[in-house]
């Protein structure tokens, strides 16, 4: 504990020393949500960290996620400094989408609008037409269907497959999936609704269809902590990553969350309910960074300028 308290108080020092501004997600440690709270930075999901980072008069940013969260934020604001405690955490959805195989991909299907989610690499970004983050991606997949337009949908089959469902827009998906969502089972979660008649379910979409089926409200992170709040229940089943649920429980204090079954349990599952890129970011390497400058992400410019048309057309949309 006094370890944590110094390690914090050097990170808020630093912090104001340095012109930096801590910029989270809700499924990163809840210290380090925490801290970003307390420091005028901001805890939230893709769309608003995008949006947040973009806005602030930081000349640094340091952002606790995964790398395309880091990159999202360098393309928005190449002037400002962007640093991640780890630049290792990454994302399968990410690794799962090599840029060249994507192009070759959006070669043979040029008749089609290329939407791509944000959890991709700037060089894919940079080959779409639209990024959306899961907050806005229905409506504006709703937006071109009803412009008459075709849709190549990438990386995640769950997201992708979901929107379509929603929308009835002609998508043709990449086949992408996140290995924490990926683990949860609609089976299983039949039966915990048995045993919680009274409690809803809150289902982040990149959860499978089986599992998707069974929401009350299928939203983003942020869409998901809001409807923690305002639904007339006092439980909840959580089908996404387990760090959320210290945020659900500071805005519900007398709600009861229970995270959503996966295929293994903690002890023999890594990554079950909880992302093991996400969980790279820590005081110790975020005071790291602070302390040496390390870990600066760099997109090349040509990638960037690309990149930015894609994203800026969801910030303009979303606005
Ligand atoms: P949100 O945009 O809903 O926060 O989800 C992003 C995500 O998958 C982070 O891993
Ligand atoms: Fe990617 Fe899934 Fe981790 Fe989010 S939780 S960063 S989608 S692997």
């Amino acid at each position: 504990q006094d370890e944590k308290r110094e390690l914090k108080e050097k990170i808020r020092r630093l912090l104001k020393e340095k012109n930096a501004v801590l910029v989270a997600h809700y499924y990163v440690d809840s210290d380090l949500q925490d801290l970003a709270e307390e420091t005028g930075g901001c805890v939230s999901d893709s769309l608003e960290m995008a949006r947040f980072g973009r806005d602030h008069e930081a000349k640094t940013l340091v952002v606790s996620g995964v790398k395309f969260m880091g990159e999202t934020a360098k393309i928005l604001s190449p002037e400002k400094t962007i640093l991640m405690p780890d630049l290792d955490a990454t994302c399968s959805l990410d690794l799962g989408c090599d840029a060249e195989e994507f192009a070759a991909f959006c070669d043979s299907h040029p008749d089609r609008t290329v939407v791509v989610y944000a959890n991709t690499s700037a060089a894919v970004k940079a080959r779409a037409d639209w990024m959306v983050t899961s907050s806005v991606g229905l409506d504006i997949v709703a937006e071109l269907h009803a412009q008459g337009k075709k849709i190549l949908w990438a990386p995640d089959k769950h997201l992708g497959s979901y929107i379509q469902k929603q929308t009835g827009a002609d998508m043709l998906l990449w086949q992408g999936s996140c290995l924490v969502h990926d683990e949860f089972k609609g089976v299983e979660l039949e039966v915990l609704k048995e045993q919680y008649p009274l409690a809803k379910v809150l289902v982040h979409p990149e959860s499978p269809a089986g599992v998707v089926a069974l929401a009350d409200v299928v939203g983003s992170t942020s869409q998901l902590i809001k409807a923690a709040v305002e639904l007339d229940a006092t439980q909840f089943i959580v089908a996404t990553d387990n760090g959320i649920l210290h945020k659900m429980q500071l805005a519900a204090p007398n709600k009861q969350f229970i995270v959503a079954p996966t295929a293994g349990n903690s002890a023999t599952c890594k990554s079950c309910a909880h992302c093991p890129w996400m969980a790279m970011n820590g005081l110790r390497n975020l005071l790291q960074v602070l302390e040496t400058g390390e870990n600066q992400i760099q997109v090349d410019s040509e990638t960037a300028t690309k990149a930015k048309i894609a994203i800026d057309r969801m910030l303009d949309f979303a606005a």
